[in-house]
This record gives C-alpha cells, sequence and structure tokens, in this order.
C-alpha cells in the first residue's frame, strides 16, 4: 500500500515538473504571472478563487475580465484587500480597467509603473489609503477618461503632466493631503489648462494653495463641474473664470480668496449651484443678473459692504436657497425675494438688515426657513399667519412686544430624519446581522453613504426627492439586469463642506446576500460614476463601508454555514496540532500536492471532458459537441452556493432547476438531474447534442454542461422573467396585455419555425408547451426544454416512430395514436399554446379541454367570435383586442386532427405578424426588441441629469463587465 502511495506521489510530481516546465515555455501567458505577484501582495486578502487554479483567465479569477486570454479590466472594489499595489502591474499592457476603490487596507505608494498601461482609460482608486505623491508617469496615459483617486493620503503637489491627458474627462483628486499650487502649462510644461475636454475638475478637501492662475480657465474648455471647495487658494477670483460658459457647478467656498468678485461671473449662465462662501471677499455684492437657472446660491461669510441689498436679488427665478450670512449686507430686503416659487430657505443672518420686513401676503409655498437673526430690522408687516420657520432674535423688533414675539425666540432643533419606509408590509425580525429591506425581507445589504457636493435644494424634510433618488437607483440596477431587491435611504444631514450626506442599503434579490462578483460590482458603479442620480442631486462621491457576508458562507436561515475557507481549515489545524512545526508542515505538503493532483486532473478533464462518458450506460456515444463549455461538480456547487434553497427555482421530473452565476457576472440556469437517477441520460446527451447546435434569439442557449462526479447537470443561460406560463398565471406580477402576447406568440413561433425548418438537422421539440416558453428581461419568447426533443434524420424527413411522450393536454392526438412523430405535432402543441395565450387556462382544467371549449364557445358572427366568456380578463379592454379573431382562427387551424390540414410553422409565423401589422406593431422589430418588462416607475421623476447625455461611462447593459463606451 505505503510504496504505491509513494509511486502515486512520484507521479504527481513528475505532472508538476511538466507543468511547470510547460509555464516556463510560455505556454501560460505571462498576464499570470502579473497576477501572481498581485496575489502575493495581497496575500490572503484576494477572493477564494483565485486559489483554483494558476491562469486568471482561464481559471475565472473574480474581479479579472480578459480578452483573447489578455488581462483588459481589474474591478475588486470592496475586496478588503490589503497590501500595497505591486510594479508588476505595469506589465498589464492591455489593461483598460483598473478599479480597486473602497479597499482602505490598500496602503504604500501608487507605483510609478503604473504610466505603463497605455491602454489605460479608467483608474478608479476611491476610498483606499494610498499615500505619498501622485506619479507623475500618470501623464503617459493619453487614453485616460477617469482618473478618480479621491479619499486617499496622497500627499505632494498635482503633476503637470496631468495636463497631457487629452481624452480626461473626469479629474477627482478630492479628499488628499495634496499641496502646492495648481499646474498650469506656460508653452514648455503641461498644465490643467490643457484638458479641454475635462468635464469635471473635482479638488475640493486638499491643502492646495497659491493664487488660482488666470491661466487655467480659456473658452476652449467644457468644464460642467469646478470643485475647489476647502482649500488654502488665496488672491483673488480670476476673471478669466467668465470664459468657461459651459460651467455648472462651481465650489470655491472655503478658501482663503479675497478681492472682489469679477463682474464677468454673470456670464457663467447655466451655473445652477454657486459657493463663494467662507473666503475673504470683499467689494460689492456680485451682480448675478441673467443667471436665471441659479437654485443654490451661497456667498456667506465674506464682506460685501460696499454695496446695499441689490434689486436684481428677486429676479433670479429659479432659486432654492439664498445663503448670505454674516456677510456685512446692509439696507432692506425686497418683497419679491419671498415669492420666488422654489424658494425654500433664506439665511441673511449676522447682516445689517434694516427698515420693515416684508414678506408679502403670498410667500413661495416651498418656504421653509427664512434666518435673519442678529440684523437691524425694526418692523415686521405681517399679512397674515404664516406657517414657515421666521427668525428675528436679535433684531430691535424684538426689544418691542408684540404680534411677532413668536418669531423672537430660538426655535428648538428639529433635525430632520428619514428613512425609506417599509413598502405595505410589516418589517421583519431579522437576527444575525442580517437587516429587514423596504420589502420586509431579511437580508445582508450592501452599505455606504452618498455625499452630494451640490443639490439644488436646502430643505432635506421633502420626502419625494428621496423616492426618486431610491427610483432612479432602482431604475439603474433594473436596466443593468443586477439582482437588487429594493435600496433604502437614510438619516439625511449636511456635514460641514455643506456636502448632503445621505446613507444608502441596497438588498440583494432573493438571496440572503450578495456574492463577491455583485459586491464588486456595486462597488465600481458607485465608484466610476456610472450611476447618476437625477439632475437634483448633481455630483456626488460614494463611500462604501466593508461586505462581511459573501453568499457562498451563508446558508439559508441566515446562519453562517460552518466554514470551509482556508482561514477556518488553519484555525482547525493550529489548535489541534498546538506548536507542532512539523505536523503542520508535513500537513501544508500534503494539501500541496493534493491541489495539486486536484489541478493536474481538472486540466486533463477539461481537455477531454468526455473522457468519462460511459458507453455502455445507455447514454449513447459521447456527444457532438460546438462551443458548450464542461463544467466541474466543483464549479457548479460554487457557482449556486452549493446548491443551496435560495436558489432553487423550479423542479422537475428530470431533477431540480437551479439559478446560479459564472466568475464573471452572468447569471445561469442550472437542471440538475435526480442524483443517482440514470435514467433521462439520453434525453442529457440529446439536449446537449441539440442545444449545442441551435443558436437563434428565440431558443435558450446552451452554455455547457457537467458530466462530473456521477451528476448530470446542464448549463442554460438564466432567463429572468420566468415561465410563459408563470407570467399567464398571474404568479411572476408581469402584466401581459394583447400587445405583449403577440409578441411573445410571433417569437416563439419563430423559435420553433426554426427548429423545423432551418436547424440542420431538422429538430421536432416534442414538448411545446407554456411551462417550456421562458421571457427574456425584454419579455422575448425563448423555446427551452430540449429534452424530449428528437432530430429528423436523412433517412426519416418527415416523421419518426417513437415511443409517445409530451405532455397531457398539449399532445397532438395523432402521434398519440400512430406514434408517429412530425413537426405538426409541435404546431399542433403550439395551437394550444396560442389558445392558452388568450384564455390564461391550462389545456386541461377540471376535466375540460381547451380546444374543445374555445371551438364550443365561438360564434363567428358575434365580436369576438363571442369568446368573452373564455377569454383572459387581464387581457384588455373589448374594443382593443384588434385581430383576436384571425388570431383564434389560427390557433384552430393548428389544433386540427390531422396533421395535414395544420399549417406548417412558417405560415403560423406569417399569419402571427399579419395580425402585428393590423394592430400597428412591426413584426419585424417587435418579436427580438420588445418593450422592457416594464418595472413601475414612478411617473414624471426627472432623470435629467447635467452629464447624463454623455454617453462616455456609460453602462451599456448586462451584469459585468461594464463596456466602456468612448467619446464619438
Ligand atoms: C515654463 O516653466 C518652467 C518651470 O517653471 C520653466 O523652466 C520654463 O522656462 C518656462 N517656460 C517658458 C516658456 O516660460
Ligand atoms: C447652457 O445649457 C444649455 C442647455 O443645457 C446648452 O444648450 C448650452 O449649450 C449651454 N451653454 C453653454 C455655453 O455651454
Ligand atoms: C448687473 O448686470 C446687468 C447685466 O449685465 C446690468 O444690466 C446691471 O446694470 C448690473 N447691475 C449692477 C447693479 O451693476
Ligand atoms: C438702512 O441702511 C442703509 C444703508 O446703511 C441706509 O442708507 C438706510 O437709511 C437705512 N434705512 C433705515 C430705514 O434705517
Amino acid at each position: 500500500m505505503g510504496s504505491r502511495n509513494g509511486q502515486l506521489v512520484v507521479i504527481i510530481f513528475i505532472q508538476i515538473w511538466i507543468a511547470t516546465a510547460q509555464n516556463r515555455d510560455g505556454k501560460f501567458n505571462s498576464f499570470s504571472a502579473v497576477l501572481q505577484a498581485l496575489k502575493e501582495a495581497w496575500q490572503k486578502s484576494v477572493p477564494p478563487s483565485w486559489n483554483v487554479g494558476s491562469d486568471p483567465c482561464r481559471d475565472s479569477w473574480e474581479g479579472i475580465i480578459c480578452t483573447n486570454s489578455r488581462v483588459t479590466s481589474i474591478y475588486l472594489t470592496s475586496m478588503q484587500l490589503t497590501g500595497g499595489l505591486p510594479g508588476d502591474i505595469g506589465q498589464l499592457s492591455e489593461l483598460q480597467i483598473l478599479a480597486l476603490s473602497y479597499n482602505p487596507g490598500l496602503t504604500g505608494s501608487l507605483t510609478p509603473a503604473i504610466g505603463n498601461l497605455k491602454k489605460l482609460t479608467n483608474l478608479v482608486l476611491v476610498g483606499c489609503s494610498f499615500s505619498g505623491p501622485i506619479p507623475d508617469t500618470l501623464g503617459n496615459l493619453e487614453r485616460l477618461i477617469i482618473l478618480s483617486l479621491n479619499s486617499n493620503r496622497f500627499t505632494g503637489s498635482i503633476p503637470a503632466s496631468i495636463g497631457n491627458l487629452k481624452n480626461l474627462y473626469w479629474l477627482d483628486l478630492t479628499e488628499n493631503q495634496l499641496t502646492g499650487s495648481l499646474p498650469v502649462s506656460n508653452g514648455t510644461i503641461p498644465g490643467l489648462d490643457m484638458l479641454t475636454h475635462a468635464k469635471h475638475f473635482h479638488l475640493g478637501d486638499n491643502q492646495l494653495s497659491g493664487n488660482i492662475p488666470p491661466r487655467l480657465f480659456n473658452s476652449n474648455m467644457s468644464l460642467l463641474h469646478l470643485l475647489f471647495e476647502n482649500n488654502k487658494f488665496t488672491g483673488s477670483i480670476p476673471s478669466t473664470l467668465g470664459l468657461v460658459r459651459s460651467l455648472e457647478v462651481v465650489r470655491l467656498d472655503r478658501n482663503s480668496l479675497t478681492g472682489i468678485v469679477p463682474t464677468n461671473i454673470n456670464n457663467l449662465i447655466n451655473v445652477t449651484e454657486m459657493f463663494l462662501s467662507n473666503n475673504q471677499l470683499t467689494g460689492q455684492v456680485p451682480n448675478f443678473t441673467g443667471m436665471n437657472f441659479l437654485n443654490y446660491l451661497d456667498l456667506s461669510n465674506n464682506d460685501f459692504s460696499a454695496s446695499d441689498i441689490p434689486s436684481w436679488f428677486s429676479s433670479l427665478q429659479s432659486l432654492t436657497t439664498l445663503k448670505m450670512q454674516n456677510t456685512n449686507l446692509q439696507g432692506q430686503l425686497p418683497v419679491g425675494l419671498f415669492n420666488i416659487p422654489q424658494l425654500q430657505n433664506v439665511d441673511l443672518s449676522n447682516n445689517k438688515v434694516n427698515g420693515t420686513l416684508n414678506i408679502g401676503s403670498n410667500p413661495s409655498s416651498q418656504l421653509q426657513l427664512v434666518d435673519l437673526r442678529t440684523n437691524e430690522i425694526a418692523a415686521f408687516t405681517q399679512r397674515r399667519q404664516y406657517t414657515i420657520g421666521l427668525i428675528l432674535v436679535g433684531n430691535p423688533i424684538c426689544m418691542e412686544s408684540g404680534v411677532t414675539d413668536k418669531y423672537c425666540s430660538l426655535p428648538t432643533n428639529t433635525s430632520t430624519s428619514y428613512s425609506t419606509p417599509p413598502n405595505n408590509c410589516v418589517p421583519a425580525s431579522c437576527g444575525l446581522g442580517l437587516v429587514s429591506s423596504p420589502n420586509c425581507k431579511c437580508a445582508y445589504p450592501y452599505r455606504g453613504s452618498f455625499f452630494f457636493k451640490a443639490p439644488s435644494f436646502s430643505w432635506l424634510g421633502n420626502t419625494t426627492i428621496y423616492e426618486s433618488l431610491r427610483d432612479s437607483l432602482m431604475k439603474f440596477f433594473r436596466k443593468s439586469q443586477f439582482p437588487v431587491d429594493s435600496v433604502s435611504l437614510m438619516n439625511p444631514s449636511r456635514n460641514l463642506d455643506d456636502y448632503l450626506v445621505l446613507n444608502l442599503e441596497i438588498f440583494p434579490s432573493s438571496t440572503l446576500s450578495f456574492n463577491r462578483t455583485g459586491i464588486l460590482w456595486l462597488g465600481f458603479v458607485l465608484s466610476n460614476q456610472t450611476f447618476k442620480p437625477s439632475k437634483d442631486f448633481n455630483t456626488y462621491t460614494f463611500t462604501a463601508q466593508n461586505y462581511d457576508n459573501f453568499l457562498p458562507e451563508v446558508s439559508v436561515e441566515g446562519r453562517p454555514k460552518q466554514k470551509s475557507s482556508n482561514t477556518g481549515v488553519g484555525v482547525i489545524v493550529g489548535s489541534a496540532v498546538g506548536g507542532c512545526v512539523l505536523v503542520v508542515l508535513l500537513a501544508v505538503a500534503g494539501m500541496y500536492v493534493f491541489r495539486q493532483k486536484g489541478r493536474a486532473e481538472r486540466a486533463k478533464q477539461q481537455s477531454r471532458p468526455f473522457a468519462l462518458w460511459d458507453p455502455t450506460s445507455g447514454s449513447g456515444g459521447v456527444p457532438q459537441l460546438k462551443g458548450a463549455r464542461s463544467f466541474t461538480f466543483e464549479e457548479v456547487r460554487k457557482y449556486t452556493s452549493n446548491f443551496s434553497e435560495i436558489n432553487n427555482i423550479g423542479a422537475g421530473g428530470y431533477g431540480m432547476v437551479y439559478r446560479g452565476s459564472l466568475p464573471n457576472g452572468q447569471l445561469i440556469a442550472i437542471k440538475r438531474a435526480q442524483q443517482g437517477s440514470t435514467q433521462g441520460g439520453l434525453e442529457f446527451k440529446t439536449e446537449i447534442e441539440l442545444l449545442s447546435r441551435v443558436h437563434h434569439k428565440n431558443v435558450v442557449g446552451l452554455i455547457g454542461f457537467c458530466f462530473d462526479q456521477g451528476e448530470q447537470m446542464l448549463v442554460y443561460e438564466y432567463i429572468v422573467n420566468g415561465t410563459l406560463k408563470d407570467s399567464l398565471s398571474g404568479r411572476s406580477g408581469i402584466r401581459l396585455d394583447w400587445m405583449r402576447r403577440l409578441k411573445i406568440a410571433l417569437g416563439a413561433a419563430r423559435g420553433l419555425q426554426y427548429l423545423h425548418d432551418l436547424a440542420d438537422p431538422p429538430i421536432i421539440h416534442r414538448d411545446v408547451k407554456t411551462n417550456n416558453i421562458l421571457l427574456d428581461e425584454r419579455l422575448v419568447a425563448k423555446v427551452a426544454d430540449f429534452g424530449l426533443s428528437k432530430p429528423l434524420s436523412d433517412a426519416n424527413r418527415t416523421h419518426i416512430t417513437t415511443q409517445v411522450k409530451g405532455t397531457m393536454g398539449y399532445m397532438d392526438p395523432e402521434y398519440y395514436m400512430t406514434q408517429q412523430l412530425t413537426e405538426k405535432s409541435d404546431v399542433y402543441s403550439f395551437g394550444v399554446v396560442m389558445l392558452e395565450l388568450i384564455t390564461a387556462r391550462n389545456p386541461i382544467e377540471k376535466g375540460k379541454y381547451i380546444v374543445r371549449e374555445v371551438r364550443q364557445a365561438m360564434k363567428t358572427s358575434k365580436q369576438l367570435y363571442g369568446l368573452h366568456e373564455v377569454l383572459d380578463p387581464t387581457i384588455g379592454l373589448g374594443s382593443q383586442l384588434k385581430g383576436l379573431e384571425m388570431f383564434v382562427d389560427v390557433s384552430l387551424r393548428c389544433v386540427q386532427e390531422t396533421g395535414n390540414q395544420r399549417p406548417p410553422m412558417s405560415e403560423v409565423v406569417k399569419e402571427i405578424e399579419s395580425i402585428m401589422e393590423l394592430v400597428g406593431l412591426n413584426p419585424t422589430t417587435e418579436s427580438s426588441s420588445s418593450t422592457s418588462a416594464s418595472y413601475e416607475l414612478a411617473p414624471g421623476i426627472d432623470y435629467n441629469h447635467p452629464y447624463s447625455n454623455d454617453s462616455l461611462y456609460a453602462y451599456s447593459g448586462g451584469f459585468l463587465p461594464p463596456k466602456l463606451i468612448h467619446p464619438q
């Protein structure tokens, strides 16, 4: 026994040696070596999938996206990575996206080798702990579009070379410890003024100093947001700022700027939010006449004593907020100011406002708070009882007693609290760190905070703004097909920078927690600004909290399962053997050998997946494949979180169906044959062979299969909206109106027509039914489940004689009696599906057969053939059911007694197409690009974001990898 084991070990070592030799020969690409270096730098903190195999591309390491076996994107946001970023990264010459946001354990300096990544378009390192200078070599990244280094610990000055990034769109260096002055070009050295494509300069919360150079601004720029808040800039605001007319948000507040505000500032007519507060600006109140989109104006804590309150105050008709506390403002307030329709908040405290206060009889209905404390107001013309908060403490008027008493004491601080309420349900009581979602389901949410830097509003008590943000988030997730149950927003507040802080919780859909792919996707879209809120919220940064509860470690009941990860093993081994180093070393060596062996076998299996196919087990020869992937049992187990109950989405005679996701994020549906049952082996093989050959938009695509460890599984693309039966029965919550049913009928018919006429060899489905027609996110119908399908051979072009199989109610009576299966048998079943589409009844219900019921109910003389009794009431109003009679005609022809009386599928397709033309749908586009599944969205929400039209970082749908669309 012992010597055999010894031989085995020797053989394994030889295999390892051969494998490494192949490595040296360059059989595996050099990118693997770089990823190995990253793995070493990050040690235990790498995702567990990185411990499988040695080729990040082939072995599907989480967060790594490859194109032609070259690493093109690294997404490792919110992964709790610790360590530094090694210089090896510079060798990933094909890398386009490097996103490592929200890993506060990433430390050390940013390697200058990053400048070798010539193809990089997105460098997104938000919320890490990188320190030291920003490397000069960043200026070599000519393709860079998004550079987000915000919320780190970078020091030193902004490298002038950034001016060379001529494609740069988004520059965010906020919240670092940067010093020095802003680099501008001078003919020999580059500068920020050269970034004429940039729309965003976000440099707030640093220690930048010196003048804001006049040369920084020119009329070729296309800046939208200029955020310089909370730095140490001195000198005056250059008048060249007035040249950048595209500007929409200007924040120069919290600096030490002096002098007068340039008089041409009102050239910036598109500005909606302007913050010049907390400086030492002097002179007259700047003239903002003509800035008619201005929502939010904050000039507080400056000295504008050189003039009286200007008359144009009341001409800014978009104002929601006017803040000028402590500015030496003097004179009397115009009545018109309070009539501005959207006005919410006026804060003119600590000034020299005098005379009589007159709010008028009809102030803005939005007005919440007028703070005039510590001024020189002597009288108040009260036209009626106002509901607004008015503060007059510290004015002469409060020395007298009278009607104004209630305005002469400081209001008790009423902080606004908000939290997304439960959605018509009773919050669940959840243990173990689980949180009840707005839909009252327990789950582990992904948490973080939005920091909105320039919202258009100041009143935080308006709940509809949070609802609109929630809706736009949900809309975004649905569009991206990202499985989210709900989102919750809470605790709005203003921080010291006057950012609106809003906490966010995102709840996973149908699982207790997100998996790693989900988390890194969320971290990416929120740090890359892929999600764009509505215009009212404007620009934001997001910070994420650590996420600890990745999917595989959590069981259905929310009880953390016994950990099977490396750390668990380590703890057990460690405590058992105490200090016995030798035993540990042996154990490690053993594990190494074991793992290598597993790897070698896996490699073998992957190269010849059907080596294990047993031709004697009655399942026929090895399947003939094109494009279907072979998965090991371990892989599938991982993708489905150990076939967890939450991922179980259905069951049939064949076995269970599970949902899962591939490491690249693609959702999959796995059909797992009942364990231990060898029956169905033939069906299994048939389905793989057939499905791997058929490719049509109305036929469900096979991704691969698993034939390993006695298991038989089929891996399909996951079709989100489930079966047509579920939708017809109302279970799925998707409402199917007449138009949608027509489109679904056409799609399914085209799928079947493809199988009959275009597939080679032709395929008879043999089990057409509403349970086998799936609907994707756009409600495009897809024919599924080929377990009973039969290909027609050359010898049997018309029919096959075979044992009768199928589903009662859909089965062709002729086939049933003669055992002769033809294409027309599918046509019969499809006719039943068509009848089910209009009645939403099971083919056989309470002993009644749908075909007979419809035939009997028909009275061709009447409108809609008098079918009102049997029609599905939710199909729509009678007057809109154009073409229904034709539809019924076609379906009844499909269910004729004998096959030769039934039309072929090609004719059925044509008939449905002409019905669609009749109702005004375009059949050439409709069956594929159907309307989206129309989840309810609150109407009237403005998704019109200032940069929503920039397609540049638009996320083009699909769940990872997010594609970056380049400008032009
Ligand atoms: C530009 O600035 C650099 C560094 O300050 C200086 O060496 C160079 O002479 C300047 N070039 C011109 C044309 O002024
Ligand atoms: C101001 O905004 C409008 C509307 O968005 C836009 O059409 C116009 O080009 C902008 N003006 C400038 C100077 O960018
Ligand atoms: C403010 O600017 C407008 C338009 O440029 C001008 O007509 C007006 O006279 C200015 N007002 C003051 C007080 O300077
Ligand atoms: C209000 O202040 C202005 C400027 O100091 C002054 O000219 C004016 O006379 C004052 N009005 C009243 C009613 O005191």
